[in-house]
């Protein structure tokens, strides 16, 4: 009897075995996995998304297979920001931004590095530099460094961030304040000398609104008249359930396009929580205090909101894939609801749900009403 038992244990722990054998295989042909997004759209544009330190070290499975299978682009939601990357004058940290870039070319995705020029997140060191002499020094060192390590490797840069204000003039940065404006045509210049094959972004919130836009044009003009290598701008696409700025958005396409540059909508995601000072944007310096009435959807969000939010990507998504010879990439900031920096800012501990995966990574109804378009070849 007990060797039965023993014999029994045994075969059941080999079928177990077998079993497991089985899903690694299958998690591991997921990799190559067709029928996601990144398939419907392949003949308009990259659909990306923004990862984290886990999902670069593809600690979750779930989330590792759908990265794979959803998206063909991928951008460093933090890692290569200056503080992280280059966080004291002579000391520089590349593990985490060295696997993301192996990842990426692993699965042959294109690759985003994120971001170079960037009032925040900056270093302290760089904070404190108040002679433009030592400003271009440190931008010159920082730039050939991260661009020539990642050269022939990383396909765009998002070579300034956030270098507007919401009128369209010129934000009082570290390197505004010692380099004055030169600093823009720097940056963009040494990134160009660095790798001269990667493309090269200006990346900003709310720059579809009519004077931030009017100034980001201005901006590029500029850059350009003075023989500046610009691939491409980034909206950042920050926006939320109480109304998408969808003229805006086709205006600033048409216009952007105009100026020769591709466009690429870069961080994705629509927040669906109460916002009653009427804040747009991303500004990560904002921080407001909670209170229940601010965090409605503790558990779980209603089946009605899910649908309104189904509606909105929808229509977001007709009209990218109007001006799909204009548009290059689309990447939403963050692969499931539970990573996104929304359930943080502007309250913090909120639970929030901007993006087309849920907390289990199981797709919701925004992700099949994007699905369902017809993307013609
Ligand atoms: O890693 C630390 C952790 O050790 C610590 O315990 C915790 C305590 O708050 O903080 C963690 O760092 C946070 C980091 O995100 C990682 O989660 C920082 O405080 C937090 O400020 C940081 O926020 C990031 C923010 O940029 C500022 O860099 C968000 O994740 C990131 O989504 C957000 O992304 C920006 C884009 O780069 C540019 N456009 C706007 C967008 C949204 O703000």
């Amino acid at each position: 009897m007990k060797s039965i038992k023993f014999i029994q244990f045994l075969a059941i722990t080999a079928l177990l075995l077998a079993g497991c054998k089985e899903e690694t295989a299958q998690q591991e042909a997921g990799a190559q996995e067709a029928g996601g997004l990144k398939d419907a759209y392949k003949d308009a544009f990259y659909i990306g998304a923004a990862i984290n330190a886990d999902q670069i070290n593809e600690a979750d499975p779930k989330a590792a297979a759908l990265l794979l299978k959803e998206f063909n682009s991928i951008t460093p939601e933090n890692h290569m920001k200056w503080m992280h990357i280059q966080p004291g004058p002579d000391s520089f940290d590349f593990a985490l931004p060295d696997k993301f870039v192996a990842l990426g070319e692993k699965h042959g995705m294109n690759i985003v590095g994120h971001t170079l020029v960037w009032h925040s997140q900056l270093a302290p060191f760089v904070e404190q530099i108040k002679d433009a002499a030592e400003m271009e020094a440190a931008l010159t060192k920082h730039i050939n460094t991260i661009v020539g390590r990642y050269k022939g490797r990383v396909n765009g840069w998002d070579v300034v961030n956030e270098a507007l204000n919401e009128d369209g003039t010129l934000r009082e940065t570290p390197f505004l304040k010692t380099m004055g404006e030169g600093y823009l045509e720097k940056a963009f210049k040494l990134a160009a000398a660095a790798d001269p094959e990667a493309e090269l972004y200006y990346n900003d919130y709310n720059i579809e609104q009519p004077a931030k836009r009017a100034g980001c044009i201005a901006m590029i003009k500029k850059l350009q008249a003075a023989g500046v290598k610009i691939d491409g701008v980034g909206i950042q696409g920050h926006w939320s359930i109480a109304g998408l700025p969808y003229e805006d958005i086709e205006k600033s396409v048409e216009e952007f396009s105009a100026l020769g540059l591709k466009v690429h909508f870069t961080e994705v995601d629509i927040t669906m929580l109460p916002n009653p000072w009427d804040l747009k944007g991303a500004e990560v310096n904002q921080n407001f205090p909670g209170s229940p009435y601010m965090n409605p959807y503790p558990d779980s969000l209603p089946v009605a909101k899910q649908e309104e939010q189904a509606v909105a990507y929808q229509r977001l998504f007709e009209l990218l894939l109007k001006h799909r010879d204009k548009v290059e990439r689309v990447t939403f900031w963050g692969i499931g609801d539970g990573n996104s920096w929304l359930n943080g800012w502007p309250i913090k501990d909120r639970t929030n749900y901007p993006l087309l995966f849920d907390r289990n990574f199981e797709p919701k109804p925004a992700y099949n009403s994007v699905m369902e378009l017809k993307v013609k070849p």
